[in-house]
């Protein structure tokens, strides 16, 4: 007695009981993976479906079966189920409450199917919802985007490389470069739902089973296009849960990316954007300040998706086929990014609806910084006939003359241009104001407001689809 209790003192704390309390600890999952109840019981049903169609077991089995899986669904949604650690995970904890309501016959459901099958089945099942309700996220967010490029298709703006200014173009075609980003995003979306829309129930512990089971009845009941085809593999594979995290992490990227710029755009040195009250906040000393919170924690939550993409790689890096136990950690990685990009889809979704945009602001900036320099060298080019390498230094020499006087391109005065290259006319004025450089651009896919309308009534249409 003593003995024993001094090897339990070693344990100590939340271990004091010994090594089944760290064994439980360690092995069970209902934790996290209640999450996956109505997966569960789907699956469940569906599966004692195609055993009583393929006479496996009773009618009468199945309608005590089907009975009591949906109490104990209305019992979990309502509150009253008690999970249980000891039973490890949630498919025991449903099965163990099954044989309580229903007794013997709850003990054929598992005919033909272990937990390797059914869990593979339920996280597929969640990851497929879940990539639904990115693609609705996302949607959102590229509507959000179409209708301020559409209301500022003619705001113009300085375009940037190196952040340093560059030339001008348009809000709205600004806008329309994150319509195409997310865009992506939900193309990988639908990509990836139609890579893992098959089965994996049925695929038993990992070598298929002897009953005279239908894969494809409960496949197509539980809305997938097919079973899959190598048991091995379907018990096996995680790789929907990691192209959710891949696709999760790139989305989150150009979110962090998009965070990045909101929060440089409402800085008092920029003054482009002013966010509204609800996406920012007030600081408890400074009165003048509102900060950008919404978009910097968007802009950190980045790292818990890459995160999370990082750990589930590392989780099924080398693992032996076909199911270990590692695999058990693939959820909450898959849980807590999900929830997080939902969460900053939706708040960026309010944030670019309700930004106000200071387009006097954008349009001085978009004036500064030698911005309409590429169109005075191309206007060289068009009207001098001159080589563009050569228009490139003339035009230099001008910004270079301006810079020296600390006048824009365009207050220089003719004489002044002139003593650059003295076949420059005055017509050239016209073409050194943002209006007339952003109009210019008309090549497909460029700035002007015409060809901005195209791509957004482009987008419009894709997104009907989409
Ligand atoms: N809780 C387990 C998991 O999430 C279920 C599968 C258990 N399978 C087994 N052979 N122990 O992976």
């Amino acid at each position: 007695m003593s003995e024993q209790k001094s090897s339990n003192q070693m344990w100590g704390g939340r271990f004091a009981s010994g090594p089944d309390a760290i064994m439980e600890e360690i092995n069970a999952s209902i934790g996290f993976d209640k999450k996956l109840y109505s997966q569960d019981i789907r699956g469940s049903l569906a599966h004692a479906a195609m055993l009583a169609e393929k006479q496996i077991i009773t009618m009468d089995d199945l309608n005590q079966i089907t009975q009591g899986l949906n109490q104990i669904l209305t019992e979990i949604e309502n509150g009253e189920f008690t999970f249980s650690r000891r039973l490890e995970d949630i498919h025991m904890n449903i099965e163990a409450r099954l044989a309580e309501l229903i007794g013997e016959p709850a003990g054929r459901l598992h005919t033909a199917r272990s937990r390797n099958d059914q869990v593979a089945l339920d996280f597929r099942l969640w990851v497929k919802e879940e990539f639904e309700k990115t693609a609705n996220a996302l949607k959102n967010l590229i509507a959000a985007f179409l209708e301020r490029a559409e209301e500022h298709s003619n705001t113009v703006m300085p375009g940037f490389t190196h952040l340093q200014t560059a030339q001008p173009v348009t809000f709205g075609h600004h806008c329309m470069a994150y319509v195409e980003m997310f865009g992506r995003d939900l193309s990988r979306v639908r990509d990836a739902i139609e890579r893992m829309n098959e089965s994996p129930l049925g695929a038993a512990a990992l070598a298929g089973t002897g009953f005279p089971i239908d894969r494809h009845m409960t496949a197509e009941a539980l809305g997938f296009k097919e079973p899959t085809r190598n048991s091995i593999d379907s018990v096996s594979d995680r790789d929907y849960a990691l192209e959710f995290l891949s696709v999760a992490s790139i989305c989150a990227i150009h979110l962090s990316r998009l965070a990045e710029e909101i929060v440089i755009w409402s800085t008092s040195q920029f003054r482009f954007i002013r966010l509204s009250d609800a996406f920012s906040t007030g600081s408890s000393i400074m009165p003048q300040k509102k900060n950008p919170d919404a978009a910097e924690l968007v802009r950190a939550k980045t790292g818990r998706i890459n995160g999370s993409l990082i750990s589930l790689l590392t989780v099924m890096k080398g693992l032996p086929l076909a199911y270990s136990k590692d695999m058990q950690e693939d959820k909450e990685a898959v849980f807590d990014a999900a929830e997080t990009l939902e969460l900053c889809l939706a708040a960026m979704s309010g944030m670019v609806r309700d930004m106000q945009i200071n387009q006097d602001a954008m349009k001085l900036a978009a004036g500064s910084g030698y911005s309409t320099a590429t169109d005075l060298a191309d206007w060289l080019v068009r009207e001098l006939g001159m080589p563009f390498r050569e228009a490139h230094h003339v035009t230099g020499r001008a910004v270079a003359l301006a810079e020296e006087k600390q006048l824009d391109l365009a207050q220089l005065s003719l004489a002044e241009i002139q003593s650059i290259h003295p076949d420059i006319t005055d017509a050239v004025f016209d073409y050194l104001t943002v209006e007339k450089s952003v109009k210019s651009r008309q090549s497909f896919g460029g700035t002007a407001p015409h060809e901005v309308q195209r791509q957004i009534t482009y987008w419009k249409e894709r997104l009907k689809k989409a």
